[in-house]
């Protein structure tokens, strides 16, 4: 997404006007001021003085004083065995049911090793070998640049909890006794419940952020057979947000996009990447890459791979099996990707997958048969009007559906599949992370924005607060519509 344009200064009456505001408020400031050093009201005054002088003169962005008003964050110094512990013994970290090593991703900021040579594949520079699993890493190493941090927590809109959860949490998933599975982030929410900031809204300002799916924190029962712990379950996380690449479907979690490989960082290296996927030749009208989910009743996943197989228009890379480590490799993915003009997208183990961001990144437009696949998750960094972008084939069940992908995506014209494309193309700098080391100044990453989401609902419950409403009211409860066809 575009930065608004904050000035327009080519007025000269406006500036005019401007400049009398400026001068008068300079004189409200004084009035201020002189309440603002009785020494009883100090905290309270604090409050009024932020709010904007300039609000008057009708447009509060343009003219405001202090650029991180409302946006200060404070970031939470938790024990090391919550983070910095884990990335030093990376070797006991798993990726999953296979036992790969995770130390290797940790590099370069949780974006792991640079990609030297793709081939032609990417741009020149700021492209990684990305683990999904390292947002945690990334997403707090950005935090430390963030420009609006405080020191002083009573200052702070919100604050962040740097844990690695999904990190720490895939060292017991596998782990039998659910008790185990559950007490790290037993003993992260005691730590977090002791501290001063946690009365001040009793959590609800809090705020963390997993590279693992929040269904993995949403065991509902105290049975080892069920999956995952749960963490999100206990009163105090109840009080929390998390921010998670896929949300369960309770309120307080919410989505943000999986980490990608391009990490740029500066603006050019965005435009300049734009520019070579708007040009791409697309020799595929679709593709799938992925694999089978027989195990799966009522997956999806089966009858796409027999339409691809049988339809000329399609390329299927399998990635079941042997296939799996070639699915692995951001660089042949993304030459895939590349090659085609849509990819399809259905859920497999979980609504959501990371090849969604993959090829969108690559300027193939996506296909999902499943809102809680992206339209009901990523609801920050995807526009509402699915259909500018995207393609939407429901598919409400699995077993009587005998939709033809091929004939419904011949349909689209040329001039509406580059209009789509467009789209796509222009939301490339929303689902990346940019290096934290240097700041974009025209555009809003996935990180912006996902700061910016956190810190609008954490307003609304101090809103509620001030009201005198109970800021528990819809906090954490259950939305038992979000992943089902009725919205979209
Ligand atoms: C005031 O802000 C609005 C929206 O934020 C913008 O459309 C408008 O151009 C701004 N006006 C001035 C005078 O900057
Ligand atoms: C990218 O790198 C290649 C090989 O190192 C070089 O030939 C090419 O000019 C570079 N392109 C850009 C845009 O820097
Ligand atoms: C926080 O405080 C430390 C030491 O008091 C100081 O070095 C640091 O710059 C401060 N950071 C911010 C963001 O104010
Ligand atoms: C745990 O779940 C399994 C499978 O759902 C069920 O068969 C079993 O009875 C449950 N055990 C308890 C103690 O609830
Ligand atoms: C959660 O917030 C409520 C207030 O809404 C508070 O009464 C309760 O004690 C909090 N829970 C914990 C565990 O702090
Ligand atoms: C694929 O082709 C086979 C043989 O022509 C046919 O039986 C099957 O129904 C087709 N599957 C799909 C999903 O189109
Ligand atoms: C990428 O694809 C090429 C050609 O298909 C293959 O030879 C190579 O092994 C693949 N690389 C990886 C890491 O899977």
């Amino acid at each position: 997404m575009e930065k608004p344009i904050i000035r327009n200064c080519s007025d000269q009456f406006w500036f005019v006007i401007l400049l009398f505001f400026l001068l008068l408020s300079v004189l409200l400031c004084f009035d201020y001021s002189a309440f603002y050093d009785a020494p009883n009201n100090g905290f309270l005054f604090s409050v009024t003085k932020q709010e904007n002088p300039f609000a008057i003169a009708g447009n509060k962005t343009s003219f405001n004083p202090d650029p991180c008003k409302s946006r200060y964050i404070y970031i939470h110094e938790l024990p090391r065995k919550f983070n910095y512990d884990l990335l030093e013994h990376c070797e006991i970290l798993t990726r999953g049911t296979e036992k790969a090593n995770m130390c290797p991703y940790i590099e370069n900021l949780g974006f792991g090793p640079e990609i030297e040579n793709s081939q032609g594949v990417f741009t020149n520079s700021s492209w990684y070998f990305t683990n999904q699993f390292m947002l945690e890493v990334i997403f707090h190493n950005k935090m430390k640049s963030y420009e609006c941090l405080s020191n002083d927590s009573s200052l702070a809109s919100a604050i962040f909890v740097p844990s690695y959860a999904g990190l720490d949490v895939s060292r017991f998933l596998w782990e039998s006794n659910e008790k185990v599975r559950d007490s790290s982030g037993r003993e992260l929410l005691q730590w977090l419940a002791s501290k001063p900031e946690w009365k001040r809204m009793w959590g609800r300002d809090h705020f963390l952020v997993s590279g693992r799916i929040a269904w993995d924190f949403r065991r509902q029962f105290d049975n080892a057979s069920l999956w995952g712990s749960k963490f999100r379950f206990l009163p105090e996380s109840m009080n929390m947000s998390m921010l998670a690449v896929e949300a369960s479907s309770w309120k307080n979690d919410y989505a943000i996009p999986y980490p990608t490989s391009f990490h740029p960082s500066k603006d050019a290296e965005i435009l300049q990447w734009q520019s070579k996927i708007r040009k791409q030749k697309r020799a595929h009208l679709f593709t799938f890459i992925g694999a089978a989910r027989p195990e799966l009743e009522n997956s999806i996943r089966g009858k796409i791979i027999d339409h691809c197989r049988n339809s000329s228009f399609c390329n299927f890379i399998d990635c079941s099996y042997d296939g799996s480590e070639k699915c692995d490799n951001s660089i042949n993915v993304t030459k895939v990707f590349e090659n085609s003009v849509f990819c399809l997208q259905p859920s497999g183990d979980s609504y959501t997958r990371r090849s969604i961001f993959d090829s969108m990144l690559a300027g193939c437009i996506p296909v999902f048969f499943h809102p809680g696949t992206a339209y009901s998750q990523y609801l920050w960094h995807l526009p509402k009007n699915w259909n500018k972008y995207s393609v939407y084939i429901p598919v409400r069940d699995v077993k009587e559906w005998n939709g033809n992908v091929e004939k419904i995506l011949l349909r689209f014209s040329g001039q509406e599949i580059s209009a789509m494309r467009e789209e796509v193309i222009k939301l490339v700098p929303s689902i990346i992370y940019a290096d934290s080391r240097s700041k974009l100044e025209r555009f809003e990453d996935a990180f912006d924005l996902a700061v910016k989401g956190m810190l609008e609902k954490i307003e609304r419950v101090r809103e509620m607060i001030r009201n005198g409403k109970d800021p528990a009211l819809g906090f954490a409860d259950e939305d038992h519509y979000k992943y089902t066809f009725s919205n979209y």
